[in-house]
């Protein structure tokens, strides 16, 4: 078998990553998104490749060149990235889920481009519902939910073998009880959770600060780290969980 890299302590393993962000369309012009520059996610892919993975990568619109030897599949919305997901992990043995995920999206996309002026464009077709324009000037999007990825795995009990599961969780405030809660809802192994408060943190940094919380209740938090060395970290817990 072929390994590349240093470690081959991946060898064999199917591992599915999720990175970047979902952009939900409005219109053909524009899109409700998540602030990700997919930095974190790249790291994970090409850190699994170099232990020795098979890599799945399934990205959101960023703009990261292409990894070499990983198979990238591009996604745009939460939708596409959801099946892009279930068929992936059907024979994977970890997912790591470190994509911003939109929660909401556009109900109905209009077909073509909202203008600004009230009644100046065709905007939403016949029967769409895409939002309202009011006579003050003031636009409301119509929102709805999105399928939570993470956690309708949770709910899912047929997978073909054992499949370890990673989420990561940005947050600004009450970031322990908020990864608990996720960890224990989404039924993880594994929870990283960033404060993007910080500015050596989260989005477009090279370097991020974050704590992992285990299933079995153990909470470490580690250093800042360039996103690489995070990467490192993370599959160093997942090495020793399929272990
Ligand atoms: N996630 C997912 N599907 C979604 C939203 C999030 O699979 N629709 C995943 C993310 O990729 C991440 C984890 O769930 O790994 C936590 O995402 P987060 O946005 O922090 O959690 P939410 O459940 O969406 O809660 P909230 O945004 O309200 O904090
Ligand atoms: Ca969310």
């Amino acid at each position: 078998k072929l390994v590349l890299g240093k470690k081959g302590d991946l060898a064999g393993c199917r591992v599915v990553v999720t990175a970047g962000g979902t952009q939900e369309p409005i219109d053909p012009v524009r899109y409700v998104g998540n602030r990700s520059s997919g930095k974190m996610g790249y790291a994970l892919a090409e850190e699994a490749r170099d232990r020795g993975a098979h890599v799945v990568l399934i990205s959101g619109p960023v703009s990261l060149p292409v990894p070499y030897g990983v198979e990238l599949r591009r996604v745009e919305t939460a939708a596409q990235m959801q099946a892009a997901v279930f068929s992936a992990v059907t024979n994977a043995d970890v997912l790591i889920m470190s994509a911003a995920v939109a929660d909401f999206r556009p109900a109905h996309p209009a077909s073509q481009k909202i203008k600004k002026r009230l009644g100046g464009g065709r905007g939403a077709g016949e029967g769409e519902n895409t939002g309202e324009q009011a006579t003050d000037g003031s636009f409301s999007l119509h929102l709805i939910k999105n399928p939570d990825i993470l956690g309708e795995l949770a709910q899912m009990q047929d997978l073909p073998r054992r499949l370890v599961r990673v989420g990561f969780a940005a947050e600004t405030e009450n970031v322990v009880e908020n990864a608990k809660d996720k960890l224990h809802r989404k039924q993880l192994d594994l929870l990283v959770a960033n404060d993007v408060t910080r500015s050596d943190s989260g989005f477009g940094t090279n370097t991020n600060k974050v704590t992992l919380f285990h299933a079995n209740g153990v909470m470490e938090d580690l250093p800042v780290m360039p996103k690489t060395g995070v990467a490192a970290a993370i599959w160093d817990r997942v090495v020793s969980l399929l272990s």
